[in-house]
């Protein structure tokens, strides 16, 4: 009876959405080294772009800490998913820390691709966004002077003629899909000899997330993308949605960021989550719609993922 006065709006949940099997990898890896050896565990920079995670960690006795210095000699300490540079995982096997490194393989991969080229003499192009800790790990695995870094077409333009050495790219895994394949194109006609990632270098997160965004972003009056601000897969995420049209986003970390008077006009909403971003955080947001809605309830693109990647090792 009481639903009945509230306004019909529907929700389209995108899918895939929220964790990815990299975020759950790093989130077990610090949860099985508390188990194993106790609190406290120390963890470098935030595990994964999410605070609800993080503070679920900390209660469980993890110690986020800014740098390895900030760790006591002997205690244990993991590296978060976004990978580190040589001499961060150097300074911490200096400090005689347990390390466990909860990189993402995904990562871990486009840093054995980056030093290949390295070796065999090539001048690498990182496209991504310079300053986030996955570039600054990339980035720390070469030589500097070795890579520069881009995130627009434009700058391909810029690239001054002295890298008329041997090339090749590398793409950061959160970046954004369709920007990316731009960006190759103008470096492929600028430097047609440029070598880069068979496939790419981008997740099949990102990817599929990315993807599923855009499959709902034109049947939708709003759309809400529930991760940090500071999360680039999640602004890629809101990104996405604008390039596809929609113009009431909100990037929301949980519902007490939600804005509902800029719902006010809108019957269908969609829904989706950063690759960080609990299960959790997504339901009190349809809650919280719910209290306001009545709500009908679809979701979007059913791709299963099925990918998940073998622990980290704590031994
Ligand atoms: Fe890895 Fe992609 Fe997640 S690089 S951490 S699977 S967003």
């Amino acid at each position: 009876a009481h639903s009945s006065r509230l306004r019909a709006v529907r929700i389209v949940l995108a899918a895939p959405r929220g964790f990815c099997a990299g975020v759950t990898r790093a989130i077990d890896a610090v949860e099985g080294a508390l188990r194993r050896f106790g609190a406290p565990v120390y963890v470098r920079r935030p595990i994964v772009h999410n605070r609800v995670v993080m503070r679920r960690l900390e209660a469980l006795g993890a110690v986020f800490v800014e740098e390895v210095d900030d760790v006591p000699e002997g205690a244990v300490l993991i590296l978060s998913a976004h990978g580190v540079s040589r001499d961060v995982a150097f300074a911490a096997h200096e400090r005689k820390l347990r390390v466990f490194d909860a990189i993402c393989p995904l990562v871990d991969k486009v840093h054995r691709e980056v030093n290949r080229h390295h070796k065999e003499g090539r001048h690498i192009i990182l496209i991504g966004h310079s300053g986030h800790p996955e570039i600054d790990g990339t980035l720390g695995q070469l030589p500097s002077g070795a890579a520069e870094v881009i995130a627009t077409a434009n700058e391909v333009d810029h690239l001054c003629d002295r890298v008329i050495r041997p090339l090749a790219y590398a793409v950061q895994t959160t970046f954004a899909v369709e920007e990316a394949r731009q960006i190759v194109d103008a470096l492929k006609a600028r430097f047609p000899h440029i070598v880069g990632p068979q496939g790419s270098d981008i997740c099949y997160a990102t990817t599929n997330r990315q993807s599923a965004v855009r499959a709902i972003a034109r049947d939708v009056d709003a759309f809400i993308i529930v991760g940090e601000s500071f999360s680039s897969n999640a602004r890629r995420l809101a990104e996405v949605a604008e390039a596809e049209g929609c113009t009431n986003i909100q990037l929301i970390a949980g519902l007490s960021d939600l804005d509902f008077a800029r719902l006010d006009a809108s019957e269908a909403i969609g829904i989706t989550a950063a690759a960080s971003t609990p299960a959790q955080s997504v339901s009190e947001v349809i809650e919280g719609l719910g209290r306001v809605f009545d709500i009908s309830m679809q979701q979007v693109g059913d791709q299963e993922e099925g990918v998940s990647f073998r622990q980290v090792a704590l031994c």
